[in-house]
């Protein structure tokens, strides 16, 4: 019914932009914190479809976001490679294991093998799809190679992530077989959640903006534009954060949307990108603690500089867990309000 956001990414004209944000499912709201607090971990829920559905659909009841984001996470893909991920509580992510030298990236499995393993995510996809009755497109994700890299090396989140950048120093030819492990694991992984039923696809590289412009071509987008080039059967959004110095190469990549972060203007972001793609984004997180006026006029605002079509209405990055839930309201309502 709702197909604002397919019309969006394809460049089809659109009554108004379409909005939505990212990592709306979970972290925000009180229906889901209610949910988390009753079971053993986030886990539990990321591999229970029935579970992982419920917490989809939340924001499209309680916002009237014009998209679903499968919830689900993107360490699953190193979880079926060989590593597995805890969630620490308050903490975040952390691998018991971790890769230490090149010859622990010849044990892991890729492609299809990894890939069958993440069932529980496909019928999550399956499930929603079929609930959600064609209320809102469905997003299904995975992360760029290069984001999952980091994971893999540094067991967890990092100031510098250091470990993972001096790997590509010093075992460049053991990184390139890591990151096309990855990219072949990710795009049998994507293709699967199409099949199950993803109207769309982001690619979050989330670690983007710690790369050099140079080593950024090489360890990332190379493989970024492996998997662009593989997904043919719906839209794809890369989403390279902090990567202002490769929106050049990002804008030439065979993708529909682009990401922008809140680093970047409107007028930039278009410019470096070119006029062939939709774009994404990019109000600040932080923006949505200040008063709903200022909310509702850096919204009109925002969605003045890139223009109603070829745009995507979202945030920067993820929403912040501390959000108030009637201020996402003021931001969701004011792109609603803006249908003519
Ligand atoms: O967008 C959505 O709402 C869908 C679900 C989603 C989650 N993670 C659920 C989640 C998505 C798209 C992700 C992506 C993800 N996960 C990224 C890329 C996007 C980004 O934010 O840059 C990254 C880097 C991760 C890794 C990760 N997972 C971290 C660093 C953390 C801890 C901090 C946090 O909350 O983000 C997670 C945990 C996680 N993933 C939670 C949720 C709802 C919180 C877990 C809880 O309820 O305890």
């Amino acid at each position: 019914m709702n197909d604002l956001l397919l019309r969006a990414a394809r460049g089809e004209q659109v009554e108004r932009p379409p909005v939505w944000l990212m990592r709306q499912a979970g972290r925000i709201l009180p229906q889901y914190k209610a949910l988390r607090g009753k079971l053993s971990g986030f886990k539990e829920l990321v591999e229970t479809p029935e579970l992982a559905c419920e917490v989809t659909i939340q924001p499209i009841d309680e916002l009237n976001v014009d998209a679903a984001i499968i919830f689900s996470d993107i360490l699953v893909v190193p979880e079926v490679m060989g590593l597995t991920y805890e969630m620490i509580p308050g903490k975040g992510p952390m691998f018991p294991m971790t890769i230490q030298e090149g010859s622990d990236v010849e044990n892991l499995l890729s492609g299809e093998e990894a890939a069958v393993q993440l069932d529980y995510v496909y019928k999550a996809l399956q499930l929603t799809k079929k609930e959600l009755n064609g209320r809102v497109p469905l997003i299904g994700f995975s992360g760029a190679p290069w984001t999952i890299m980091a994971y893999m090396l540094e067991g967890s989140g990092s100031k510098t992530f250091s470990k993972a950048r001096r790997f590509l120093y010093r075992q460049p030819v053991a990184s390139k077989v890591l990151l096309q492990k990855i990219t072949d694991t990710t795009i049998e992984y994507l293709k699967r959640q199409i099949k199950a039923g993803a109207d769309l696809v982001q690619i979050f590289d989330s670690w983007a903006g710690i790369l050099g412009p140079e080593q950024y071509e090489t360890f990332s987008l190379y493989y970024i534009r492996q998997i662009c080039e593989a997904i043919t059967e719906v839209p794809v959004t890369v989403f390279a954060k902090n990567a202002w110095f490769a929106l050049e190469s990002v804008g030439k990549l065979d993708c529909n949307v682009v990401g922008i972060d809140w680093n970047t203007t409107p007028e930039i972001a278009r410019s470096k990108v070119g006029s062939s793609k939709t774009l994404q984004g990019n109000l600040d997180p932080c923006l949505l603690y200040s008063e709903p006026d200022v909310i509702r006029a850096a919204t009109q605002e925002m969605v003045a500089g890139f223009g109603q079509q070829q745009y995507i209405v979202n945030l920067g990055h993820g929403v912040y867990p501390d959000t108030p839930l009637d201020h996402v309201k003021v931001f969701v309502n004011e792109v609603l309000s803006m249908e003519r």
